[in-house]
């Protein structure tokens, strides 16, 4: 198993997070080191995107920084160069999630239905995030879609938050859980990086006492 992939599952949680303004990079992930999640998923989905991966990357070089919304092999390249660790897509593009199979990136692809699963272990993937998961069905519809596929393990993301993560990270289906609950938007567009950090040790917590 990856190195990189072992960490998310260790850690639990992953933060999912917009950032407008690549200055805010490194705020944020010291609020994340310090209220104990030295994790996050920066998604490609604001120009600012490949600057703040570069910032955490280089100030926080233990830090476990990915790329999140990644639509395209021109972004993974992009992320990487950045120094993201990770690659996390909405969806299963088999032409994405091979060209990082192939480089040895870790890949979770996003799935949300059976055939989106096996096209994902049809590219050599079994650890798949599962997008969006509250609207989706949340938990009892993953319970359904893991039965079938013993070896696959899953990262919900969409909708989840400090009430109803401890239900999915009690599944041993479940590798980690993706949300954007302890990072929103606005939290960091006000420069509240205490509560961020505040909100991430009490998501660090509910990790603990789930996994014990
Ligand atoms: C994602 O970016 O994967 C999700 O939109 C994050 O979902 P959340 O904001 O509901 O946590």
């Amino acid at each position: 198993m990856n190195e990189v992939l072992n960490k998310l599952h260790e850690l639990g949680i992953v933060p999912v997070v917009v950032i407008d303004d690549a200055k805010d990079a490194i705020p944020l992930a010291k609020a994340l080191i310090e209220g104990g999640l030295p994790c996050a998923e920066v998604t490609f989905r604001t120009a600012a995107a490949a600057d703040a991966i570069k910032a955490i990357a280089d100030n926080f070089p233990d830090m476990l920084v990915g790329a999140g919304t990644v639509l395209t092999t021109e972004q993974v390249d992009k992320a990487v160069a950045a120094g993201a660790k990770f690659i996390v897509s909405p969806g299963t593009n088999p032409k994405v999630v091979k060209y990082c199979v192939e480089k040895n990136i870790p890949i979770t692809p996003g799935t949300c239905n059976p055939s989106d699963v096996e096209q994902a272990l049809e590219c050599g993937v079994n650890i798949v995030k599962f997008f969006p998961a509250e609207p989706a069905g949340g938990l009892k519809y993953i319970k359904a879609i893991a039965a079938p596929y013993v070896d696959v393990k899953f990262m919900p993301t969409g909708g989840i938050n400090a009430n109803n993560v401890r239900d999915y990270l009690a599944y041993n289906k479940i590798w980690a859980c993706g949300g954007s609950w302890m990072v929103k938007g606005d939290l960091i567009k006000a420069g509240d990086f205490e509560k961020i950090k505040e909100l991430t040790a009490e998501a660090v917590q509910i990790v603990k006492e789930v996994r014990g």
